[in-house]
């Protein structure tokens, strides 16, 4: 089966005209339209607010876009607040789900004014040390344990999640809070990844906003936000039938009347923390045909490699491709498309059926829009490649250049070899 990319080979033969592979490459027009649909799908919500998870594309002229629409930030990091706080996101517009969190991060998100998402009740006592004080509003992180299931579809194992508070922890939490001086309280829970399926916000909702009403009885407080986080996922496959976010949205809506509402806590805002579904489709992974190989199996060599993205050499994760140019050709040649690290892992694919390759073919791999670039790392002295945006005129514009090897040897400042190298 096909998938479609969002640029056409002539568009690739110009831009690679000016910026060498490999690239990252993002969709404007994407980008804008899904956010669009997300905002419609939960305009039902007055607090409605999607906090997008930085982590997955931290790149600040994307997120410049989903600025305009109103959109925050999720950080989990010192980094990632300052990248925020740089893009004129501040305040109660950053959402900091952390976890196993450094004292300076904490501090960080207190001068930003931002929601603190506590992953953990010793969190209480650690961030009070670190900031003098307890926020007004704050959040609490909540993980049921178990397995997280969908009629009989295991999603999840939460139960064996590093990650929030159990429910007896969360409702001493709460209390503990609402002594010290809290007066509004959010609740976070994320229970499954990368769910191909309209049900699980739906499902998630439920789980949380029970939950709400069981703590807001118990404890007294009140609970301003429900945040659903991350977890909306995208089709990788070509044949898995992609999420409808009007579906979703209103999943989560008739649960809200059904759970919510009749409990008098019909003022809950929602929150999501997505990151995958913002931008996932939306990005791709330009490389070239470099190198071909014909041993115990067929091998194409390409000029990117598991540094660009991690994704299937650390889960196995399917990415479609496409090679440019040949789309409607047979898919009779079965390859290894491999990058260059000392890793036999560092496999874009692995016996797949693809047209015949040549020597200089570029390859689109898809859906690197999250979780891509940023995921990636420096091995055997690889750089990181540029992004660049397609925007909606068909213009390009580098969002970030390539790095160069005195970015590489930057931190080496210390040692005389680093001032001969730079
Ligand atoms: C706390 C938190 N929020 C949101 C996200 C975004 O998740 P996704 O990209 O699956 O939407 C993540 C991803 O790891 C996360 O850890």
């Amino acid at each position: 089966m096909n998938k479609e990319t969002f640029v056409t080979k002539e568009q690739l033969d110009k831009i690679t005209q000016e910026y060498p592979t490999p690239f990252h490459l993002y969709d404007e027009k994407g980008i804008r339209k899904n956010v669009e649909a997300l905002k419609e799908a939960f305009a039902w919500n007055p607090g409605y607010k999607e906090y997008f998870a930085v982590k997955a594309t931290p790149n600040p002229f994307l997120i410049d876009i989903l600025k305009e629409y109103g959109c925050g930030c999720d950080c989990s990091s010192y980094t990632e607040l300052m990248l925020s706080d740089a893009v004129g996101i501040r305040g109660e517009d950053i959402m900091f789900s952390s976890n196993d969190t450094p004292e300076e991060d904490f501090q960080m998100a207190d001068r930003l004014g931002a929601i603190i998402n506590l992953d953990d009740i010793t969190h209480i006592a650690y961030l009070e040390k670190a900031i003098g004080h307890i926020p007004e509003t704050i959040s609490c992180r909540y993980n049921p344990g178990g397995l997280f299931k969908i009629s009989n579809d295991i999603m999840d194992n939460p139960g064996d999640a590093k990650y929030g508070m159990t429910t007896e922890q969360l409702s001493e939490a709460y209390k503990i809070l609402k002594e010290k001086g809290a007066k509004e309280f959010g609740l976070h829970a994320f229970l499954a990844s990368n769910t191909v399926t309209n049900e699980y916000y739906p499902m998630l909702a439920k789980v949380l906003f029970k939950q709400a009403v069981k703590l807001q009885q118990e404890t007294g407080v009140h609970i301003k936000f429900i945040n659903l986080s991350g977890g909306i996922g995208i089709p990788y496959h070509p044949d898995q039938e992609p999420n409808d976010i009007r579906m979703i949205g209103e999943g989560v809506r008739r649960v809200y009347e059904e759970v919510l509402v009749p409990a008098g806590m019909g003022d809950m805002a929602i929150y999501t923390e997505l990151g995958r579904f913002m931008m996932g489709p939306y990005g791709c992974l330009v490389t070239k045909a470099i190198h071909e190989k014909h041993t115990h199996k067929e091998y194409i060599g390409v000029d990117a490699c598991a540094v660009n993205l991690m994704r299937p050499a650390m889960y196995g994760a399917y990415h479609h491709i496409t090679v440019m140019g040949k789309e409607n050709q047979p898919h009779d040649h079965k390859y290894d498309i491999t990058g260059s690290l000392c890793e036999n892992n560092d496999k874009f694919a692995i016996d797949r059926m693809l047209p015949k390759i040549d020597i200089g073919d570029y390859l689109v791999i898809h859906d690197t829009g999250a979780h891509g670039f940023s995921m990636g790392y420096s091995y055997n002295g690889k750089l990181k490649s540029a992004e660049l945006l397609l925007k909606e005129d068909g213009s390009v514009k580098l969002i970030r250049r390539a790095e160069k090897p005195k970015d590489y040897f930057a931190t080496f400042d210390c040692f005389e070899i680093g001032k001969k190298l730079l």
